[in-house]
């Protein structure tokens, strides 16, 4: 686990978490700490209908200023305008989604469109904005995706089939409410594989060799313990809140962890999938993830090592690619543990389409932060040939 002796970086993690059962009921106060008295709530009609929208409203008083409940699961342009457009007429001055990935990452967009106007294609990229963004607290309803702390997000373009994906200090949630009672209605297979979008961000985020340094590699090192732990036991019972709890820590730390360092194949092939054959992220990373380890493997075996002692997989006198071979066979017994697909065949993803994902995927970022370079299709498509 040796870094270069050049080794500079800077490390952010400016959420302020506010964890346990039931915090959820002090949105309120946590509007207050945000000097804010507006609060306009984005969230879909799944969560609403769970009952758990209701709670936050609760939460919130006479803060509580409108909603938008309209999140699709990709969220797309239109409707981060629709959503500004309805909470700029509310008079919000603060925003509370509430709900899985594309709630939050909807949220951080209407926070930019609330805040500088225009349409969210002119800040399409990373690092361009230039002042802080309206305050926003994210209360997940999933434990994976780690968007309540980091500072990217995915929006869909509908008309070309394609994510665009956004990067900026500025758009990090002020303040992630990690309550356990609003994941307990997951149903296990989304537990399962948004948990496992989570042991990606942790695993990728070690991989990444550029990028990766002690801040990030620790938040991922204890984000893996925590998931290797306590996802199955949310799977097996979902009305266990102190492994829920657990998981969304872990969500979190994997969510810091790799937006610090950075993702890799995995995510490159998945957002693509996801684009073009609809598999659902956590889904695609669950699938992905053993064949982008193997495949990185000769690159960076002491990468995978530190994995497999996080794991608890790492026996004594192993070597690192000893190591790093225990740690994918324990990711594959992990998802198979949770009955979660094994192969892109299984989950809507045609032969045919493999040749143009790969194409697709050549240069977005998380491609450019494998540990291998990424040069050509025909590499991609070899992983996703040994996935499918
Ligand atoms: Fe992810």
């Amino acid at each position: 686990m040796a870094y270069d002796q050049d080794l500079a970086f800077i490390y952010r993690n400016y959420t302020r978490i506010v964890f346990g059962i039931n915090t959820v009921n002090d949105v309120g106060s946590e509007v207050d700490y945000l000097k804010c008295s507006k609060a306009f709530i984005i969230t879909d009609k799944g969560v609403k209908e769970a009952g758990l929208v209701e709670k936050v409203q609760k939460g919130l008083g006479n803060r509580f200023v409108g909603m938008f409940d309209e999140c699709p699961q990709d969220s797309g342009f239109h409707i981060v305008s629709q959503a500004a457009e309805m909470a700029r007429a509310a008079g919000a001055d603060c925003l509370v989604s509430v709900g899985g990935g594309s709630c939050i990452d909807t949220a951080k967009g209407v926070a930019i469109l609330l805040k500088e106007g225009g349409d969210l294609h002119d800040y399409s990229g990373y690092q361009l904005l230039t002042q802080p963004q309206t305050p926003h607290i994210a209360i997940p309803t999933t434990a994976g995706t780690g968007s309540e702390v980091t500072y990217f997000f995915v929006i869909k373009d509908w008309d070309r089939n394609f994510k665009i994906e956004y990067g900026d200090d500025y758009i990090i949630p002020n303040t992630a409410i990690l309550d356990p009672v609003m994941t307990q209605g997951l149903p296990p297979m989304l537990t399962a594989t948004t948990g496992m979008d989570a042991l990606t961000h942790a695993i990728e985020a070690i991989h990444c060799v550029e990028h990766a340094e002690p801040f990030s590699d620790m938040m991922a090192y204890g984000a893996i313990r925590l998931i290797m732990e306590f996802l199955p036991r949310c799977v097996e019972n979902g009305g266990d809140l102190f492994a829920r709890g657990q998981q969304q820590i872990a969500a979190a730390m994997a969510g810091i962890a790799f937006f610090n360092s950075m993702v890799g194949l995995v995510h490159g092939i998945a957002h693509i999938l996801g684009a073009l054959c609809g598999v659902p992220h956590g889904l695609a990373n669950s699938i992905l993830l053993p064949h982008v380890m193997k495949y990185n493997l000769d690159e960076c075996p002491e990468r995978y090592a530190l994995v497999a002692e996080a794991m608890g997989v790492k026996e004594k006198g192993m070597s690192d690619e000893e190591a790093a071979e225990a740690a994918i066979e324990a990711v594959r017994d992990l998802t198979k543990r949770m009955n979660v697909p094994q192969r892109l065949r299984d989950v809507g993803v045609s032969e045919e389409i493999l040749p143009e994902a790969a194409d697709a995927s050549l240069g977005t970022g998380p491609m450019i932060a494998n540990p291998k370079m990424i040069y050509e299709a025909e590499q991609v498509l070899e992983v996703m040939r040994n996935a499918y």
